[in-house]
């Protein structure tokens, strides 16, 4: 992978702050965008503009080809079909689309088990919360061992009888790769659903949704070079078929009369109303990037990076990390606190300093975060653009914040 050019292709490591580059290590926030990705957004904003499905004029039916072969990109992306593959805001709404279609399907009555892990975002436990407070479905965590991996015994016991498992597929803060294939044996055993939040996942390694027993999978474009405001749902299709749609309007439907209405054919079923069409361009163009690069190769440069982080934040003083043991289970994340200083002033810091971007506090995972420290935790997290001179700048300036607090 020849860095250098990559970095070429992204404006924004090209600007400095008083006299100094960017260092960019904020990527499970989100991740930049290369200039092709803007290209198509401008595009369509500049040369199209049309709305889709609606016109018969030239630029509708342009749009309405570049919307519907965005769907095909993403879908074969993921390994999966395209009328499989629905078009969300971003992972949240793809949570929230699976928890309001299952209760608007009347999936779950009262008692019902929900399991979730310790380690969730909390797009993947306040939609839970919300069936809790207005079905009375029991809503479980699995505990977390000393390594921060799901322990699979007590998952075992707590997957017993339940009628959905929601898990990460990867961590946004402890890094954890969790045993998915492990997990949906034991999902299937019992019968449940598997909902997948892949935002961590699906932009970091190869994932084939047609060969999983996952039901679910949700993942946002803005974490794998595309725009804000565009994801994706990638559900089983038999299951897409029989759920009640999420949101009702215009386009989701195939006919209306005055009390009465059908669905559209999947996956339009399910996206109500004008979808982000510039965002499909610029999610289109982002699944062509990371292919052209490759995943494998893609998740092989962010463990040489890892690598470097935790050997380079091992090694200083007061430093404390919150990450896997075994090094196959450890995302592209190194989240980490001092003993010396807070998390948003070794944050602050770090950006006053040499413009290096981390993320500090409860990173949306306020249960496991403040389980770890009640003032939150310090997250550097990279992407294949990131560089070994951009980690040492990192590990350089935290020992020189750390000489300042004495
Ligand atoms: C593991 C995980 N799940 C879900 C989300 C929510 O993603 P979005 O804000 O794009 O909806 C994030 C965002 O950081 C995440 O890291």
């Amino acid at each position: 992978m020849n860095v250098e050019k990559i970095r070429e292709d992204f404006p924004l490591l090209k600007r400095k702050i008083n006299g100094k580059k960017i260092v960019y290590l904020d990527n499970a926030a989100t991740s930049l965008k290369p200039k092709q990705v803007i290209e198509a957004v401008d595009y369509y904003y500049s040369n199209v503009g049309a709305n889709i499905h609606r016109g018969l004029h030239k630029l509708s039916e342009e749009a309405t080809r570049a919307y519907e072969e965005a769907h095909k990109k993403v879908a074969q992306f993921v390994g999966a079909r395209k009328n499989e593959t629905i078009f969300t805001k971003n992972t949240t709404e793809g949570m929230n689309l699976v928890m309001y279609s299952l209760m608007n399907s009347n999936y779950f009555k009262r008692g019902d088990k929900i399991v979730v892990s310790k380690m969730e975002h909390h797009s993947n436990i306040v939609p839970w919360q919300f069936l809790e407070k207005k079905i009375g479905v029991k809503l479980e965590y699995a505990r977390l061992d000393e390594n921060y991996e799901i322990d699979m015994k007590d998952f075992e016991e707590k997957v017993r009888g339940a009628k959905l498992v929601s898990v990460t597929g990867a961590s946004n803060t402890v890094a954890t790769f969790p045993d998915i294939r492990e997990i949906e044996k034991k999902a299937h055993k019992e019968g449940a659903l598997l909902c997948i939040d892949g935002a961590q996942l699906v932009p970091h390694k190869e994932v084939n949704f047609g060969a999983m027993k996952a039901d679910f999978l949700a993942f946002s474009a803005h974490k794998m070079l595309g725009p804000t405001g565009i994801g994706a749902l990638v559900a089983k299709e038999k299951l897409l078929k029989e759920l009640e749609p999420f949101m009702y309007g215009g386009d989701m439907i195939h006919s209306v009369s005055w009390h009465e209405a059908s669905w559209n054919e999947l996956p339009y079923k399910f996206e109500a109303g004008t979808p982000n069409i510039g965002g499909a361009y610029g999610f289109g163009a982002a699944i062509d990037y990371l292919k052209k690069i490759g995943m494998r190769k893609i998740e092989k440069r962010e463990k040489g990076l890892t690598k470097i982080a935790l050997e380079e934040l091992e090694a200083v003083e007061s430093i404390k990390l919150y990450c896997p043991k075994d090094e196959g289970k450890q995302g592209a994340i190194v989240l980490f606190n001092s003993s010396r200083v807070s998390p948003h002033d070794l944050a602050l810091a770090l950006s006053e300093m040499e413009n290096i971007c981390v993320r500090s506090g409860m990173h949306c995972a306020e249960p496991i975060v403040s389980s770890l420290n009640s003032e939150g935790l310090a997250r550097a997290s990279f992407y294949f653009y990131n560089t070994e001179e951009e980690i040492k700048l990192l590990s350089k300036t935290i020992k020189e914040i750390l000489g300042t607090f004495g």
